[in-house]
C-alpha cells in the first residue's frame, strides 16, 4: 500500500485548498440605499449605499461599516478603495439603475495560511449580490423617498477567490 503514498498528497493538499476558498459566504446587514435624486431631478442630495460587511470565514473580525457616494446626478465610483472602514474588505455598486435595481460587487481579503506559505497566503473571496425591490428577500423600499433598507442579514454567496 505504501507506494500510494505519493499521489494521495497532492491530491489531499488540492482538495483542502478548495474547500477553504469556498467554505464561507458574505453576511451583509443594516443596508441602506438612497438616492433622492432618482426622483427628483431638482434634488442636489447625493446618493448612497451604506452597510456592514461580514465574512462567516473571520468570525473573529466585527462587521465592517462600509459606505459607496456620489454626487447627485453622477453616477457610483468605478473603484473600490475607500469604500470600507477597514480596507481589506470592498464594495463597488456596478451595476446601478436605481435603488430598485443594483448590483454590490463584494470582495474581502485576509490571511489564509491552508492556501499557501508566505507570501502567498493571501486569500481574497468575491461576491455578486444582486438587490432588487420587491423581488430581494428583506430588501425593503420606499419608492417615494427612493430609500430602501434590509430587515435581515442578506447572503451574499461568494462565487470565486483568489489565492
Ligand atoms: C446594525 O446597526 C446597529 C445600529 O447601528 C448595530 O447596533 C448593529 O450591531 C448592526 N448590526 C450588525 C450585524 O452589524
Ligand atoms: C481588518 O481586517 C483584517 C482581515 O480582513 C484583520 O486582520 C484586521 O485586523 C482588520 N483591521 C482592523 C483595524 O480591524
Ligand atoms: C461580478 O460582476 C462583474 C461584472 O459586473 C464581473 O466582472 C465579476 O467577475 C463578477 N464577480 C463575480 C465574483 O462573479
Amino acid at each position: 500500500m505504501l507506494y500510494q503514498l505519493p499521489l494521495l498528497l497532492p491530491v489531499a493538499f488540492l482538495f483542502t485548498s478548495t474547500i477553504s476558498a469556498f467554505s464561507g459566504n458574505f453576511e451583509l446587514t443594516n443596508i441602506t440605499v438612497s438616492s433622492l435624486s432618482q426622483f427628483n431631478p431638482d434634488s442636489v442630495e447625493g446618493s448612497y449605499v451604506e452597510l456592514d460587511f461580514a465574512d462567516q470565514d473571520t468570525p473573529e473580525i466585527e462587521p465592517v461599516h462600509c459606505c459607496v457616494q456620489w454626487s447627485a446626478n453622477a453616477s457610483p465610483p468605478t473603484t473600490w478603495p475607500g469604500s470600507s472602514d477597514n480596507d481589506t474588505f470592498a464594495v463597488l455598486v456596478s451595476p446601478w439603475a436605481g435603488v430598485q435595481a443594483l448590483t454590490l460587487d463584494l470582495q474581502h481579503s485576509y490571511i489564509d495560511n491552508s492556501v499557501g506559505e508566505y507570501p502567498y497566503n493571501v486569500l481574497t473571496k468575491f461576491a455578486n449580490l444582486s438587490l432588487e425591490y420587491p423581488s430581494t428577500q428583506y430588501y425593503d423600499c420606499d419608492m417615494s423617498e427612493a430609500k430602501c433598507q434590509s430587515s435581515s442579514a442578506i447572503t451574499a454567496i461568494v462565487t470565486s477567490s483568489t489565492a
